[in-house]
């Protein structure tokens, strides 16, 4: 490879344990340049530290740093109202402001690759991390009252068995393994038929593509995507 680029969601204040898991899984990269960025939600998000949480992982396998940036953007994290002044706060974006960013980003990346630079990086002492302490996943796990699948309104289509990085909801038994669950909330926020069931002190939550009908927001896609077939 001549370039690796690595781009994650801050989720629970860091990368999440899947993306750990990943990056810790892969082969030796000696020598590769390698740049990192994190999509997060809210300007609490520790992203600088989930970055360089990424950048240290993918440095044990001997690649070399070149670039990491941060990309706030609507926060995808199912609340009962969604209705925080911080969720309200990040509702336009991404904006072309952040398409800007990410232009600049990739310009600043392959200018390292091409002088040979390396990026030095160091995480940031923060408030946060004493936050991080907590068992953040499996407080918020106490916290679904219930977690199932709506057999009346589920089309079988299966796309929360595709998202789910755990294998641990099961549509056809209306079973969600709660040991195995890591609380990411995949499952509901791309149900295209409403069928996932969460409940979050006993108030059910709806999923984000619920919650940009409802708001009737419209995500800006950057320019590039009108040639883009993905
Ligand atoms: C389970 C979960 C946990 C999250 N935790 C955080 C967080 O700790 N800090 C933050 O800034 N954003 C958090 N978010 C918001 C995401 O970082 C945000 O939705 C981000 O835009 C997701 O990336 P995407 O837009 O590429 O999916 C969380 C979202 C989810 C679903
Ligand atoms: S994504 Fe929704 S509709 Fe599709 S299988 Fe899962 S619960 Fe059923
Ligand atoms: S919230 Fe849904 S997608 Fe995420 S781990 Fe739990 S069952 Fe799987």
């Amino acid at each position: 490879y001549d370039l690796i680029l690595v781009g994650s969601p801050v989720f629970y204040y860091d990368i999440p344990e899947n993306v750990v898991d990943w990056l810790s899984s892969a082969p030796k990269l000696t020598g590769i340049p390698v740049a990192a960025f994190v999509s997060f939600g809210g300007p609490e998000g520790n992203q600088h530290n989930a970055l360089c949480h990424a950048l240290h992982l993918l440095a044990e396998k001997e690649a070399v740093p070149v670039g990491m940036e941060a990309f706030r953007s609507i926060a995808a994290y199912p609340t009962p109202d969604w209705d925080s002044a911080n969720q309200k706060a990040g509702e336009h974006l991404p904006d072309e402001a952040t398409y800007n960013r990410v232009r600049e980003f990739t310009r600043q990346i392959l200018e390292s690759v091409r002088q040979g630079q390396s990026l030095a990086y160091s995480s940031e002492l923060a408030t946060r991390e004493l936050v991080r302490m907590l068992p953040l996943v499996w407080l918020n796990k106490k916290a679904i009252s219930k977690h199932t699948v709506d057999a009346a309104k589920c089309i079988g289509c299966r796309t929360c068995v595709k998202m789910c990085p755990v294998g641990a909801i099961h549509p056809e038994k209306q079973f969600v393994d709660r040991d195995k669950c890591i609380a990411c909330f995949g499952c509901l926020n791309n149900c295209p038929a409403d069928a996932v069931v969460i409940e979050y002190r006993g108030k059910r939550l709806y999923g984000f593509p619920e919650y940009l009908k409802r708001r009737k927001i419209t995500i800006l896609e950057p320019a590039e995507f009108q040639h883009c077939s993905l």
